[in-house]
């Protein structure tokens, strides 16, 4: 069985990577290809090359904004590589219909809300300041629209009464690690299902 070849793109320390990279073996139907970091201090970029996997940095700093011709050099690791499925793992940059369309079907991503609440930034505090019961994080398939496209899975955890957004997002993060290589196992198979983990 030939493996589907799974680019990984990550801003910094990469533990949602590690968790992907770790799970693709065996029987899993997919095997990391890339690593690539818009960072080139990325603490993930490490950990990949300490597993073997091929990484790549483009620095998005010298295009000063122009998101088009930053993602012409992004592309390009990532065809290189002949990825079939592109995961964003705490990738912080925004990227536009030009580059989601090259991949949309095949790019998922993972957010820490209960998606389609608190798109965007800053999601625990926001979920403190409200008051909400709980929160967690969510993988979805990326189309234009930012933290917008199909939801493929969800992880919950509760908001206990005194916590801090760091406390709730550690808490959040330790299920971010479980759900994502699990969506990833079953869409690399061909399964678009959702995954609501208990
Ligand atoms: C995580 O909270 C993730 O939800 C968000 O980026 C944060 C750091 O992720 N996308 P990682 O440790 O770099 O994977």
């Amino acid at each position: 069985m030939s493996h589907k070849k799974v680019a990984i793109l990550i801003s910094g320390g990469g533990s949602n990577m590690v968790s992907l990279v770790e799970s693709m073996t065996g029987d899993h139907p997919a095997r990391p290809c890339l690593v690539l970091s818009n960072n080139a201090d990325a603490g993930g970029l490490q950990k990949a090359a300490a597993a073997g996997i091929a990484t790549a940095v483009v620095d998005h700093r010298p295009f000063k904004g122009d998101r088009a011709a930053f993602e012409e050099d992004l592309v390009k690791p990532i065809l290189e590589a002949g990825a079939d499925i592109v995961c964003l793992a705490g990738f912080m940059r925004v990227l536009t219909a030009g580059f989601v369309s090259q991949f949309q079907g095949r790019m998922l991503n993972i957010h820490p809300s209960l998606l389609p609440k608190y798109k965007g930034l800053h999601t625990h505090a926001r979920a403190i300041e409200a008051g909400d019961a709980e929160h967690g994080c969510t993988v979805h398939e990326v189309t234009p629209a930012l933290d917008d496209g199909p939801i493929l899975g969800q992880a919950r955890v509760p908001i206990l009464p005194d916590d801090t957004p760091d406390e709730l997002a550690a808490r959040v993060l330790v299920q971010e690690h479980r759900l994502y290589p699990a969506v990833l196992r079953r869409y690399a198979a061909g399964d678009r299902s959702r995954l609501d983990l208990t």
